[in-house]
């Protein structure tokens, strides 16, 4: 689809599923819909509502602990703290990963106090020094003869999660009677099927505290109706108009948005090689030239190219890729808090968590994930060249950060309308969003949050 379309009078869309799509599809795809549910400030800000999304929500969905890679031998483990709760997450002697609440059972105190680490058989309780192996059995206590209601040993054991991995994450539940992980993730697994995920390595690990709501995230990335005024750089090479975009959602919760790469059909330079788009194409070969007047063109070349060039230039794993997926950003966000942004490089992850006290307070995770490009032992990141190797945690403020990149830093830009977003949801004058069609997901989210706080999920 060409030209630009700022006198086209009705709001078009794209068919759902789509009935041509080369990349991986799903018969539960629809074009997102709503029931009408407000979309009320106190949401984001009342400590009564993060209650309820404890009680009801974060207690029984799925959440990324961590990855596979960050084990490496039986024994070696991860924590992960969540509100006041903390589980560890433990590799075994038969390959197996265990999920254990992190906490002693005999008065209770936090059994591990770091993020990660590696024991030889057993965590050792710091306070009485009980010996718990990690297979969650309890094999040693002081004065074990002292117990008159019988030795803890064949009483008691570690409180077990459950815990399962997708795509090289590691995933674990608060609820024990949690559905498999890969029917509450359905049709994620699918939709991102062509990309070896559990071979790729996480090559950035940033952490931000932000002064907002943890829902900012998934509502930013349920649209891109905020790109113009917020990521101007893009309109040479991202296409954000809705009507050349594909919008999905799925009965779990789930949704997905596949935005070409091409420059903007929302303004009259959608015709026009403008800079980023000219270096995307040179960098393949292609002359910027051939493709003055009619730039969207340059993406079915583009996608050719590197159909064509990608295996000698190391990027074997574009085999398994689709055409669109050489090109286009396909934008997953899996209810409620992770995003999955595949992109032709690799694999971008965002997670929020909400603050254990203040609802108007975050934590923001942005993880890069790349597939090896062979024969090269560096990646671009936007936070400049990485070597290609499992990276570790790096935390900080947001207002301490500053990144790197060339092409504006998205992230920063989105994280400062975040923060006014929530001084702005206080507002007595505010008391339901406003949207545009294309906007339905963000709705949608927030009536699925809602289904879980009266009980109909
Ligand atoms: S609380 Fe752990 S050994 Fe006493
Ligand atoms: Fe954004």
């Amino acid at each position: 689809m060409g030209g630009h379309l700022g006198e086209q009078p009705v709001a078009t869309y794209l068919e759902v599923p789509n009935p041509t799509a080369t990349y991986p599809t799903h018969p539960d795809a629809q074009f997102p819909k709503a029931r009408g549910d407000a979309i009320t400030g106190d949401r984001y800000w009342s400590k009564e509502f993060a209650d309820k999304e404890w009680e009801k929500m974060w207690k029984r969905i799925w959440h990324v602990g961590g990855r596979v890679a960050q084990l490496e031998e039986p024994g070696d483990f991860i924590t992960h703290n969540f509100m006041r709760q903390s589980v560890i997450m433990v590799k075994q002697k038969n390959g197996g990963i265990r999920a254990f609440h992190n906490v002693c059972r005999h008065r209770g105190n936090r059994l591990v106090a770091v993020a990660e680490g590696g024991v030889t058989d057993h965590f050792t309780c710091p306070y009485h020094g009980w010996k718990w192996n990690i297979d969650g059995a309890l094999d040693w206590v002081q004065d074990e003869e002292d117990f008159p209601q019988g030795s803890p040993c064949a009483k008691l054991r570690m409180k077990e999660v459950p815990c399962e991995t997708w795509g090289g994450f590691i995933f674990y539940s608060f609820d024990p009677n949690a559905v498999p992980l890969l029917e509450y993730l359905d049709p994620l697994p699918t939709l991102l099927k062509n990309r070896d995920l559990s071979n790729w390595k996480r090559v950035v690990w940033r952490t931000l505290r932000v002064n907002t709501n943890w829902k900012f995230a998934s509502d930013n990335f349920n649209e891109s109706y905020h790109i113009p005024s917020v990521h101007p750089q893009f309109q040479p090479m991202i296409d954000d108009h809705y009507s050349t975009t594909i919008f999905e959602m799925y009965p779990t919760g789930h949704n997905r948005m596949i935005e070409k790469l091409q420059p903007s059909s929302r303004w009259p330079t959608s015709n026009q090689v403008m800079e980023l788009w000219a270096d995307v194409l040179k960098e393949w070969d292609l002359d910027p030239a051939d493709f003055e007047g009619r730039a969207q063109d340059a993406r079915i070349a583009l996608q050719q190219a590197r159909r064509k060039l990608g295996p000698q230039r190391g990027y074997t794993y574009f085999e398994t890729l689709s055409d669109d997926e050489l090109t286009d950003q396909f934008h997953h966000t899996g209810f409620p808090n992770l995003t999955m942004t595949g992109t032709p490089e690799g694999l971008h992850v965002f997670r929020t968590e909400p603050d254990v006290e203040d609802p108007n307070w975050s934590t923001f995770d942005y993880w890069y994930i790349v597939p090896v490009i062979e024969g090269r032992d560096e990646v671009a990141t936007l936070y400049g060249m990485r070597p290609y190797a499992e990276t570790t945690q790096q935390t900080g403020d947001f207002s301490a950060y500053q990144a790197e990149i060339k092409q504006g830093d998205f992230l920063t830009q989105d994280l400062e309308v975040a923060v006014t977003q929530q001084q702005g949801l206080h507002s007595l004058g505010h008391d339901d969003a406003y949207l545009a069609e294309q906007e339905t997901r963000i709705r949608r989210f927030h009536e699925v949050i809602n289904d879980y706080i009266e009980g109909r999920r």
